[in-house]
């Protein structure tokens, strides 16, 4: 899809096969729906008070007005003007382009962005919205369909154009390319996230990291086996990998911008992202339940959004280092499995005496949060679908913020916010340290059903000690479950606003 910005002239003039403008749920005409108006002769005024209400991220096609030159106008629902919002701009621009996936057009062009919020919007982030909808909406997976989407289904618009004001057309690019690179990488991570078990292996994302490095330049890539595996010590990875036939594979990601960044002390050292790969999480020999246990194939949607993520960067050329680090195995179970009461040995030396097999994350993260430390990061942020009890705390709105470094934790929340991609800060502190307590071994993989969520959080917090570190919980967010299944593309629009804001020149 292709993203243009257009400056203001008369409305009314401007050739679009459809045009956006904006009304408000009290049937108010935006100023641009206003001019739509006049030169219409009312017929906007008559259709908004008989056949529209503005709900937020409603719409109303309307065809061929006489005086108008657009052969479509669409009115865009943005709730009431006191509670217009950039989440609610956000969800009038969803509406938009829901509305024009089910068509196929050659161009779109769109008021929306131009509209100021009633909360501090930046026009940049509105543009980066615009687009992220108009690509999100016409997502579709096929991959494990026999039929593929033909040239007779909608495709939406080809093109889409903001009207913004002349002199803020630079800001609106800007906007809009940032938010079609989040889009891109969000693909990426839906689709992996969406591919089964049996396709989408170990194996498979680190062929998928490989593609990476081969289409852009600035990635490089690095894929570890077995052996190599076996050889850094990482005795709990190794663990959980065992009870499966599928091999295991740790997967490094390098990103660094085309041109050497001149920066100094923390800005010079590079972030490293760490992504949980459970391509399915059976639970081991402590088994989950049946019901819903596909699910589990979404288990590596934090491994997903690192990959996302990565392609998001290199294709907006990021001024900023950056590791990914992808632990990937199955847990299943077998007769090579864990059993609750095995103890191993962490590549950090800390033994762990496994009490229930199905906290599996935990034990393939610890040993890629010990390997991090070899790039002297400036921070480093997990992201992993660990709790079930995270679900239960936040839902699915927001993800699991959990850090010790309150200047990190703020600089993810604010990410979050800004992206519409929000997460939640959730406490972290030694004295839940306590239920990580073991009689066999340094620590216990699990620390009972109070604070499910928290506990894992401390048990990552052992081995982060060398650095800056935040944990991201996104098993509430990374997929929806039911009748609309899929994964949501989540946090990549977190993570690359935050590595956006760590850039040397931001
Ligand atoms: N991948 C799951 C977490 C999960 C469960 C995410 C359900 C989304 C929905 C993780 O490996 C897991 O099984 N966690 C256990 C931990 C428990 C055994 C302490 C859980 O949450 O039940
Ligand atoms: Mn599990
Ligand atoms: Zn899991």
């Amino acid at each position: 899809m292709e993203f243009s910005t257009q400056s203001t002239v008369s409305l009314h003039r401007i050739k679009s096969a459809a045009l956006a403008v904006g009304v408000y749920a009290d049937g108010t005409l935006t100023p641009e729906a206003q001019a739509l108006d006049r030169a219409s002769q009312g017929l906007i005024t008559e259709v908004v008070k008989q056949d529209f209400r503005g709900t937020a991220g409603a719409t109303l096609t309307l065809h061929r007005i006489e005086g108008i030159t657009a052969r479509r106008v669409v009115l865009v629902g943005l709730g009431k003007a006191e509670e217009y919002t950039a989440a609610a701009h956000a969800k009038a621009e969803r509406g938009l382009a829901a509305a024009l996936s089910q068509l196929s057009l050659a161009d779109a062009a769109s008021t929306l962005a131009a509209l100021p919020t009633t909360n501090a919007s930046t026009l940049r982030s509105r543009a980066s919205q615009a687009a992220q909808a108009a690509i999100n909406a016409g997502y579709r997976y096929d991959a494990t369909l026999s039929k593929k989407d033909d040239k007779k289904t909608p495709s939406g618009p080809k093109k889409l154009t903001l009207i913004v004001a002349r002199n803020e057309a630079a800001e609106a690019q800007r906007g809009l390319a940032e938010g079609a690179a989040i889009a891109n990488g969000m693909a990426l991570t839906r689709t992996l996230g969406n591919l089964p078990g049996n396709i989408c292996t170990p194996t498979y994302l680190a062929d998928q990291a490989k593609q990476l490095a081969n289409t852009y330049d600035s990635i490089k890539v690095q894929v570890l086996e077995r052996k190599q595996i076996e050889a850094l010590k990482m005795g709990s990875f190794l663990s959980v990998a065992k009870g499966s036939a599928e091999p295991p594979r740790f997967i490094v990601l390098h990103y660094k911008p085309a041109k050497a960044v001149k920066a100094k002390g923390k800005a010079a050292q590079p972030i490293v992202l760490v992504g949980k790969g459970i391509t399915f999480d059976a639970g081991g020999i402590s088994l989950k339940p049946a019901a819903t246990m596909d699910e589990m194939k979404y288990d590596m949607g934090g491994a997903a959004s690192v990959l996302g993520t990565f392609r998001a960067i290199a294709e907006l050329g990021l001024e900023r280092e950056v590791v990914g680090l992808i632990p990937s195995c199955e847990n299943l179970p077998s007769g090579t499995a864990n059993k609750p009461g095995d103890v191993v040995t962490s590549m950090a030396g800390l033994t762990i005496e496994i009490l229930n097999t199905d906290a599996e994350g935990r034990l393939v993260l610890c040993d890629a949060l010990t390997y991090a430390e070899r790039f002297k990061p400036a921070a480093v942020i997990d992201i992993a679908t660990l709790t079930g009890a995270c679900v239960v705390a936040l839902g699915h709105v927001n993800s699991g913020l959990f850090s010790t470094d309150d200047e990190l934790a703020q600089s993810l929340l604010d990410a979050g916010r800004a992206a519409q991609d929000p997460a939640w800060r959730m406490p972290l502190e030694e004295a839940y340290q306590e239920q990580l307590k073991s009689n066999f071994a340094d620590l216990a993989n699990i620390g009972g059903p109070p604070a499910g969520s928290v506990t894992a959080a401390c048990f990552l917090s052992r081995f982060t000690q060398a650095y800056s570190w935040a944990h991201l919980d996104i098993a509430g967010t990374a997929w929806r479950g039911g009748k609309d299944k899929g994964s949501t593309g989540r946090p990549v629009p977190l993570l690359v606003h935050y590595l956006l804001s760590q850039q040397a020149s931001a």
